[in-house]
């Protein structure tokens, strides 16, 4: 076998199982995010927009600040913005229901929030459905 064509297989077979535990992590952790608890997820995926005192900002764009604001009073709320999107904001529709509960809560009960109330996995469940059903329905 010529020298180049066996160290092309040596590294493919160095390669293949990488390849192989990187898809099957991707699987575990839905779509990458791998944080799990609240404070994580919100440090890593909605900070960059909302700020880290939850007070959002207003420049290029305009990010609703999440302190102080009554809309959060229902847990479902923050629930069905993260599964389908709103306007500038990007659906994360990727996270499971298990981060999902995770991250509400916390939003609900940092930056000087209280809510009462939680959400539950099965209520997030039920909301993803309806949030794929009315995406595939929206014209465009
Ligand atoms: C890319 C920027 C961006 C990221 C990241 C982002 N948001 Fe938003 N978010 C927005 C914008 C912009 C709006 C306002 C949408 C509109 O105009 O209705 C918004 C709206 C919201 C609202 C509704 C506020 C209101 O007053 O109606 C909630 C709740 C919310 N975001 C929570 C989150 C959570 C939780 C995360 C992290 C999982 C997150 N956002 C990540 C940009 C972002």
């Amino acid at each position: 076998m010529n020298r180049m064509l066996a160290r092309a297989l040596a590294l493919a077979a160095a390669i293949a199982p990488i390849a192989i535990v990187a898809t099957s992590a991707g699987a575990q952790f839905a779509g990458g995010y791998r944080y799990q608890s609240g404070q994580d997820l919100y440090t890593h995926i909605c900070q960059g927009c909302h700020m880290p005192d939850g007070k959002g900002a207003e420049g290029a764009g305009k990010y609703p600040p999440l302190a102080g604001n009554v809309k959060l009073q229902s847990p479902l709320y923050p629930v069905l913005v993260m599964l389908k999107g709103q306007k500038a904001m990007p659906s994360f529709s990727d996270l499971t229901d298990a981060q999902i509960v995770e991250v509400t809560a916390y939003i609900r009960s940092n930056f000087g929030n209280s809510f009462a109330g939680a959400v539950t996995p099965e209520q997030v469940k039920a909301l993803r459905a309806q949030a794929v059903r009315q995406n595939a329905l929206r014209p465009g």
